[in-house]
């Protein structure tokens, strides 16, 4: 068992033998912090970790105490991890220790997406029962610790328990900030890091030192967002990608959310992870339960690559689920920048033919085929397929595309309505809004009220109906606007502060009828690209359209900055047109791929718009990743070079058995007379020899070779050693002429000598 306690001096010890998180229940019968970091012996007491000495001028413990879920009223001023309002007004509520549960394996959340375990050796929890025994609110706090990750994921499930311990019966008691999890540390020696941006710029990476009082990021819009995912890590100064401690909290969630770290006035840094607690409230009548989403909490002296080892491997293999978990992934076409709205049968039919002559597997066709939709002023809603455009329906179609011998993909934006559609005529009153108050609208539409059944059983038998017709085998489920005027009709006035999360969770719940329903179709998640690209989605949709920027150079940082905590499994990357569509940057169709090999890949762009010499390079493409898709979908992702830092990028995947890898290089802006440039490589084998091939092939005349293996010309042989110590000379005459010109790409490809 990865858990102890010792009754004296009531002490929690979670190890894995890599990490220790260590509390302890005081006489008071507060649990507090002691410890979080390496593992530490498991046979001995570390209560002493704790306070010793109470100062100040209110003379409270609160202050100068860790808590592990604190509160308000009781002395402790810093931000808090629950809040309420009892019946009577009152805010205080004062938890303490009654009991607790220790068991192997892990229980899902209902309702909500979780990590998971397929045996129950992969991890053992603990719950521990806090009460405020006025008011009869029971604290269950939720920690499970993997076994092969240096993982603790948390949760937190608040009761009205009914019974108190005063004479005030609170029949209804009101949350009003939740989290699920809070940390307190005992220095402030940290930067904090976070993935900011905006549409079509996510995923920026911005660290800083840590201040004084609070600091975060959050959400209010409805989905996480592409301002701020809910994704942060705490870094000592100099911690770099290889070395040095790291703490990174992810959240299991698609909403409202905030991350905030608090550095106090006595040297100590609490982190609080959650539910966003602004506009949040929730109605506890006696005998009800709130499950908070999980927090997933990772540790590494590592470095941030150490953070996203332990992030990848627990979210590609416990997070994301299903069917197409462990596959590889078709390579897809889709048709959205090719053509827009505008496109018919015939147009897109063209489009699969030559795609399907490359070798693209799966034919996606975007928005734009249902209603009477032919710009984004109409339709949503209207789930039945165009027939001026799509004369056979979507299955007629889906059939059409299969008998290329290629399988078929379609688009849906399940939450939304426009105002101009059947939908609307017939329910306005479906539309999410405030009585008396004008609706705003983005992008023309309306978001369904998803907090009611009803709605989400019609939109369910409507997207059902379609995919149960004709053959589809691929889901893109959109989202394309924030939620304004929170309000439900459905619900009671002193419960609209439940909207945010109601609505979450009805959006996992037609996620969950549509991926068991149809558990052989891929879905993949999208929200303009990735505002809801977050670890929620992850559990019912493996992929995720990470950006709708899809030029090559501006995908490095974005790629880069999600792969802190996301895998590159998870990360849907497609080779576009150029000049690229949102920036105008004209690249090398090679360089695109190279970026977009890192990620679920596919193409999506009009091939008949491609020259001669660029359908070549995308046969090729295809061919080389095919061959190599496992590696890029199950391999450790390294960081090198950062593209936030310079000129160049760099990065790897390297398979478990370290036998081969994939280097990538980048140079993004040309450098006159360039001095060689050598990448330290990691995660090889030092002992042993790799031989080095490249992609694109050289050939005599410079331009990519027309076979599709990675044969050099010249193959070259280095160790292990060399080339995480020493480095890679990217630049060498050995591996191909000396380029000119900005965005080129590289890929080193490393085999293993075994003889
Ligand atoms: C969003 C998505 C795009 C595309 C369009 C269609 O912007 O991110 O990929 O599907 O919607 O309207």
């Amino acid at each position: 068992m990865n858990i102890t306690y010792t009754p004296d001096g009531g002490e929690f010890h979670l190890s894995n033998g890599i990490i220790s998180y260590i509390f302890r229940i005081y006489e008071n019968g507060y649990a507090g912090s002691l410890y979080f970091g390496k593992a530490l012996s498991p046979a001995r007491s570390y209560r002493h970790l704790g306070p010793r000495e109470f100062r100040g001028f209110s003379h409270s413990p609160g202050d100068f105490t860790r808590f592990e879920y604190p509160s308000t009223g009781n002395g402790d001023f810093r931000i808090p991890a629950i809040t309420v309002v009892h019946a009577d007004g009152s805010s205080v509520i004062d938890p303490v220790y009654r009991e607790h549960r220790i068991y192997s394996g892990k229980k899902p959340i209902p309702g909500l997406p979780a990590t998971y375990v397929e045996s129950d050796a992969e991890a053992d929890t603990l719950e521990v029962d806090l009460v405020d025994a006025p008011s009869g609110i029971v604290i269950t706090l939720f920690y499970s610790i993997f076994r092969d990750y240096p993982v603790i994921a948390r949760h937190v499930c608040v009761t009205n328990s009914g019974i108190t311990s005063g004479s005030a019966v609170y029949a209804c008691e009101t949350l009003t900030c939740a989290m699920s999890a809070s940390l307190d540390l005992p220095d402030q020696v940290w930067e904090l890091i976070e993935l900011t941006g905006a549409w079509g710029r996510e995923f920026q990476e911005e660290r800083r030192p840590l201040r004084h009082g609070a600091q975060g990021v959050a959400s209010v819009r409805g989905v996480s967002g592409s301002q701020q995912n809910p994704f942060i890590a705490l870094a000592r100064p100099g911690c770099d990608e290889r070395t040095g401690e790291a703490i990174g909290f992810s959240l299991v969630y698609s909403g409202n959310f905030r991350a905030e770290c608090e550095a106090d006035s006595f040297g100590m840094t609490r982190v609080r992870m959650g539910i966003n607690p602004a506009g949040f409230s929730w109605n506890l009548g006696s005998g009800e339960s709130f499950e908070t989403p999980e927090a997933v909490i990772a540790w590494s002296l590592s470095g941030l690559g150490g953070l996203s080892d332990a992030y990848h491997g627990l979210y590609r293999t416990r997070l994301a689920r299903g069917f197409w978990r462990d596959r590889d992934r078709p390579v897809l076409i889709n048709n959205w920048e090719g053509t827009y709205f505008d496109f018919n049968e015939d147009r897109l039919l063209s489009i699969a033919r030559t795609a399907k002559d490359f070798g693209v597997e799966l034919f996606v066709l975007d928005d734009g085929w249902f209603g009477k939709r032919n710009d984004d002023t109409s339709s949503l809603g209207d789930w039945a397929a165009n027939t001026a455009k799509l004369p056979d329906g979507i299955d007629g179609l889906a059939r059409k595309v299969e008998s290329l011998g290629m399988k078929f993909g379609l688009w849906f934006e399940p939450e939304m309505i426009s105002r101009e559609s059947e939908l609307f005529a017939a329910h306005p009153d479906w539309a999410v809004g405030v009585p008396g108050r004008t609706r705003t609208e983005a992008r023309h539409q309306y978001v369904l009220d998803f907090t009611r059944a009803e709605i989400v059983d019609h939109i369910f038998a409507a997207i059902s109906d379609i995919l149960k017709k004709g053959p589809v085998s691929y889901v893109k489920w959109d989202m394309n606007r924030n939620i304004t005027e929170p309000y439900s009709a459905s619900l009671s006035a002193d419960r609209q502060g439940e909207f945010f999360h109601r609505y979450m969770l009805g959006v996992y719940l037609l996620f969950e009828r549509l991926t068991s329903a149809f558990p052989e179709i891929l879905f993949e998640s999208c929200s303009s690209g990735g505002a809801r690209f977050d670890p929620g989605m992850l559990f019912y949709a493996p992929q995720g359209w990470l950006s709708d920027d899809s030029d090559a150079v501006e995908r490095l940082r974005i790629q880069w900055g999600a792969s802190l905590c996301y895998p590159p499994s998870s990360m849907g990357a497609h080779v576009s047109a150029s000049p690229n569509h949102q920036v105008g940057r004209v690249t090398p169709i090679d360089t695109r791929a190279a970026v977009a090999f890192f990620g679920a890949f596919g193409y999506e762009l009009d091939p008949a718009r491609l020259s001669q010499s660029e359908l070549e390079a995308v046969k090729i493409q295809i061919v080389f990743f095919k061959q190599h898709r496992t590696l890029f979908r199950t391999g450790r992702f390294i960081r090198l070079v950062n593209p936030y830092e310079g000129t160049d990028a760099s990065w790897m995947i390297v398979c478990p058995d370290r036998s081969r890898a994939i280097v990538a290089f980048y140079r993004v802006l040309a450098k006159p007379f360039p001095v060689a440039t050598r990448v330290k490589l990691a995660g090889l084998d030092a002992g042993v020899n790799y031989r080095i091939t490249t992609w694109p092939e050289r050939t005599p005349t410079g331009t990519t070779g027309s076979s599709g293996s990675t044969v050099a010309v010249e193959s070259v042989v280095r160790g292990g050693d060399e080339l995480m110590y020493s480095g890679l000379r990217v630049l060498d005459s050995a591996f191909f002429e000396p380029q000119t010109g900005d965005f080129w790409a590289k890929l080193f490809i490393l085999d293993m000598i075994t003889s």
